[in-house]
């Protein structure tokens, strides 16, 4: 497929964007970080002071979660930057990326703020890892518009899920309240793209497809430049806040099999004929695995991380 391929399709797009444009900021609330943090709990951090996992103990788990969150909230110029590449930056396309990257920046606002105040994470190693994962720049990059409608969608779901179960996780009604507040936020730009995508199929079915299967079998959780990564990413699959079992049965059998109806569209062509078949069977195998795995992880046993197998 070549670029001109993708520029017809953002541009048969955009009525399409801009009607979705509307409909996101007609359902958005303002909200203010300043109003969910607690900082009658914050003090001043005294010269010489050395953060010590006593200082405020949510579980390991939940740490490193929050730690993967906000590193990848953080780095939010080059997820913008490569949405505004691959999108364009006139009309609704780039009202929406601009909107998106506004919200986005709230994100990384709030959880760093709560964080500061209830000393839950290292401060020090916070910013030094921000500094490390913002100055590396990594992000994915989806060569054609094809492909990053579905990676943001599923990437915006995933994200949601980790956010809102990490909150569950936190023991702190303060810290719950914030994460389901973000992961509110991801839901509904969730909804934009979701809803994009399943545009985008009904114009090239065929395209669609391949791009689909690309992504599903390429799939990462974001974060993959944070230091540390997979030993984070382990924890977080260990403690149930995002694994394979979450992966299939809230995303790709909800969003690409039901919501995008991958198995019933018909008049595709035999490349995408048979790039459906490879996509439905890995979808079934990532399932099988995600329920052997969570009776494993029950076990005690290793957790396998998304983007590893299957
Ligand atoms: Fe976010
Ligand atoms: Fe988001």
């Amino acid at each position: 497929m070549d670029r001109r391929l993708a520029a017809v399709l953002i541009a048969e797009l955009e009525p399409t964007v801009a009607r979705l444009l509307d409909r996101h900021l007609a359902q958005a609330k303002e909200w203010f970080p300043h109003q969910l943090v607690p900082w009658g709990r914050g003090q001043d951090f005294e010269p010489g002071w050395e953060w010590s996992p006593d200082e405020a103990a949510p579980p390991v788990a939940v740490r490193s979660s929050l730690f993967v969150n906000l590193l990848t909230e953080d780095n939010l110029p080059y997820y913008f930057r490569t949405i505004e590449a691959m999108f364009g930056r006139d009309s609704a396309w780039g009202a929406w990326s601009r909107r998106w990257t506004a919200e986005e920046g709230r994100h990384s606002i709030v959880i760093r703020d709560y964080l500061t105040v209830t000393r839950q994470i290292d401060p020090v190693a916070l910013e030094r890892a921000r500094m490390a994962q913002v100055t590396c720049g990594q992000v994915p990059e989806p060569d054609l518009p094809h492909d990053g409608l579905v990676y943001v969608t599923l990437q915006e779901l995933a994200t949601r899920i980790a956010h809102h179960n990490t909150g569950k996780l936190l023991d702190d009604r303060v810290g719950y309240e914030v994460m389901k507040r973000v992961a509110a936020d991801e839901n509904r730009h969730h909804l934009f793209y979701r809803d994009a995508t399943a545009a985008a199929v009904e114009l090239d079915p065929s395209g669609m497809v391949l791009a689909i299967e690309r992504q599903v079998r390429c799939f990462e959780m974001p974060g993959t430049g944070i230091v540390d990564f997979e030993h984070h990413a382990r924890a977080i699959a260990r403690a149930g806040i995002y694994d394979f079992q979450i992966h299939h049965d809230q995303i790709l059998a909800p969003v690409v099999l039901r919501y995008w109806g991958v198995e019933q569209l018909t008049g595709l062509t035999d490349e995408a004929e048979r790039a459906r078949d490879a996509l439905l069977s890995r979808i079934a195998r990532i399932g099988r695995a995600g329920r052997r795995l969570a009776r494993h992880r029950d076990h005690g046993g290793e957790p396998e991380l998304v983007g590893q197998s299957a």
